[in-house]
């Protein structure tokens, strides 16, 4: 059995090199964990597009470029670092000249930055050519497509690597905003009696985005908002906030309260579910003429656990919407009786983490008005996060996989548990509705929240 199982690594390789995510994430991660220290050694880059070092090379500057600028001492010291091999990947003499390439690298660590449908084949390669010796790897969420193809999946990747040598990346468990929930729900015991079904009403999780595909769409319309976000984004952020409070913040008990979280959601109904497709999507390069993949999707779901039986968890998440923000609204019950003359709206308290663009969270109260009634107003109190310095997600989770500190990746059982929950809402889909571009997605989506008294952001 090959796998890193913990050791840190001596060469970090990426497949997909020429590709979106390593233009906007990778390249800039690497440049700044160099800058920091974090980073030397050698890097190579595999992708299939008719390039060479050179061409490679400026690809990397504008990269750098547009992401906020060049650093010139890290940039010089990573290009020197920088290798490239334009291969297929279903070709063997790809690997072996990564073999080559890879010369006395001891445990070098493998990032598949490549659609999912191709990662079997290359971690089978890596395993035939011996690349995948001592060596660990890093795969992108979507894991599979569905259920089946996830754990067939898993077992592709463990029949050539160590469970330890595995690393599921999901970059939003690597934002500071998302740490921060973690923190902030376990360093302040006063939430705790509050955080279940008898204080909480409900929990509204909204990822809107303005921008529609951005050139993605063949990747796009193969997978949809469903697993490009709910089956991993959004059932992290979830799970962040209301799983149980670990014992320690190891890794092994953080993931463990995870997991238990995970499989304690309910597979969605689908007739919990509005799925919805911005009109133009059909016109989008990439895109099916005829397709129903959605690129908006609102959820009920439910918990079943003593702590959050009963109580509804509503997500959604779309594209071409009229702002970008993800944010999740923990709201909790109206007082019992009214004993002033102003009755608080029923959403009057809440906790809002806003995870993105700029970190906060807002404790949502209710304050007296100066004067003789007693009238009052509502009114947040707001904690800003400071982000100054912070590691970008990349950047943290590809230090941490080189480090080989599993903690912020997943565990085989919970990518699992995530696709349980949304495996009968893909075999079942409802129809997809056409929304417009800069609504805020079908109207019959205000259905789920109708009996909790609306939207809490949006409309
Ligand atoms: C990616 C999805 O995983 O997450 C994109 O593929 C989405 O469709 C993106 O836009 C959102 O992440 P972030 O960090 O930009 O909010």
């Amino acid at each position: 059995m090959n796998g890193n199982s913990g050791k840190g690594a001596d060469a970090f390789v990426f497949f997909g090199a020429t590709g979106d995510l390593a233009y906007k994430q990778i390249f800039p991660a690497l440049q700044s964990l160099i800058k920091r220290g974090h980073l030397d050694m050698p890097i190579i880059g595999v992708a299939k597009s008719d390039w060479n070092l050179e061409r490679f090379v400026a690809r990397v500057k504008e990269s750098l470029a547009a992401s906020g600028g060049m650093d010139a001492a890290a940039c010089e010291k990573l290009f020197s670092r920088l290798k490239y091999i334009d291969g297929d990947y279903r070709e063997d003499t790809t690997f072996q000249q990564l073999r080559a390439m890879l010369a006395d690298s001891k445990h070098p660590i493998h990032y598949l930055a490549i659609p999912p449908s191709l990662f079997g084949d290359v971690v089978l390669a890596l395993g035939r050519s011996g690349c995948a010796k001592d060596a660990s790897v890093i795969i992108e969420k979507p894991f599979g497509h569905d259920l089946q193809s996830a754990l067939s999946l898993q077992k592709t990747l463990r029949s050539v690597f160590a469970d330890s040598g595995i690393f599921r990346l999901d970059h939003y468990v690597g934002k500071e905003q998302v740490q921060n929930i973690v923190y902030f729900r376990f360093a302040n015991a006063c939430l705790e009696p509050a955080w279940n079904r008898q204080s909480v009403a409900q929990i509204q999780i909204t990822m809107a985005e303005k921008f529609g595909v951005k050139g993605r769409g063949a990747f796009y319309d193969s997978n949809g908002a469903i697993r490009d976000v709910l089956q991993n984004h959004l059932l992290m952020l979830t799970t962040i906030l209301t799983m149980d409070g670990p014992s320690s913040h190891t890794e092994d008990a953080v993931r463990q309260e995870q997991t238990r979280l995970l499989r304690s959601m309910r597979p969605i109904d689908p007739a919990d579910v509005v799925r919805g497709q911005f009109r133009g999507y059909l016109q989008e390069p990439g895109v099916a003429a005829s397709s129903t993949t959605e690129t908006y999707v609102a959820v009920r779901l439910f918990i079943d656990s003593w702590r959050w039986e009963g109580v509804p968890i509503i997500i959604r998440s779309g594209k071409c919407l009229p702002e970008t923000f993800t944010e999740a609204h923990v709201t909790f019950r109206k007082p019992p009786v009214s004993v002033f003359d102003d009755p608080p709206s029923v959403n009057c308290n809440y906790l809002r983490f806003r995870v993105s663009p700029a970190g906060s969270i807002a404790f949502g109260v209710r304050s007296k008005l100066p004067g003789m009634g007693m009238k009052g107003e509502h009114r947040e109190l707001i904690s800003n996060e400071n982000m100054v310095d912070a590691m970008s997600p990349y950047e943290r989770l590809l230090l941490d996989a080189i480090e080989g500190d599993p903690s912020l990746f997943l565990r085989e059982n919970g990518v699992d548990a995530e696709w349980r929950v949304v495996d009968e809402i893909l075999k079942h889909p409802p129809p997809v509705e056409v929304y417009e571009p800069g609504s805020w997605g079908p109207p019959s989506a205000d259905a789920l929240v109708e009996p909790l008294g609306g939207w809490l952001t949006g409309r």
